[in-house]
């Protein structure tokens, strides 16, 4: 699998345990993040990898900032992101079967109930639903025009 991947300085080592964790797996990250904790602007850093992601060739994106709430608001901003932002491993799971989500988000600065490994493993093993969820997921993008 190919991931494009960013963070701002709220989730420096956030982004290097996903790395680590996802590395391990055999996936080929792009990591356009901050490896540093030097202040930079997370609408910058979803810009970049949603524009990268757009381009093609990547399976999914990952984001992180502070609390992973300004970096996906900033991704949803752009047309063909769907960026959820779960709260635990089942939020992450319905991300992908419902929503078909293609950028999953963390908060650096958050204390999940689960962890991020497992909410990873489950937006990753699961598959987009279809049917329904489809039509639904059609409602979403034609909001974009
Ligand atoms: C940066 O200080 C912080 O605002 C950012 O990482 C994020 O939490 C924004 O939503």
């Amino acid at each position: 699998m190919k991931i494009i991947m960013a963070n701002d300085h709220g989730a420096v080592d956030l982004k290097k345990r996903i790395l680590n964790f996802l590395e391990k797996k055999g996936f080929e990250i792009t990591n356009l993040g901050v490896d540093e904790e030097i202040s930079v602007d997370y609408p910058d850093m979803a810009e970049k990898a949603c524009k990268q992601y757009l381009q093609g060739g990547y399976d999914f994106g990952i984001l992180c900032c502070g609390t992973g709430i300004g970096i996906s608001i900033a991704a949803n901003k752009i047309d063909g992101i769907r960026a959820a932002l779960p709260q635990n491993a089942f939020a992450a799971e319905m991300a992908k079967e419902h929503n078909n989500a293609n950028f999953i988000v963390f908060g650096g600065r958050i204390d999940y109930s689960d962890s991020i490994e497992s909410m990873l493993d489950a937006y990753i093993n699961t598959d987009f639903g279809g049917d329904r969820h489809l039509r639904r997921v059609d409602k979403i993008m034609a909001l974009e025009k």
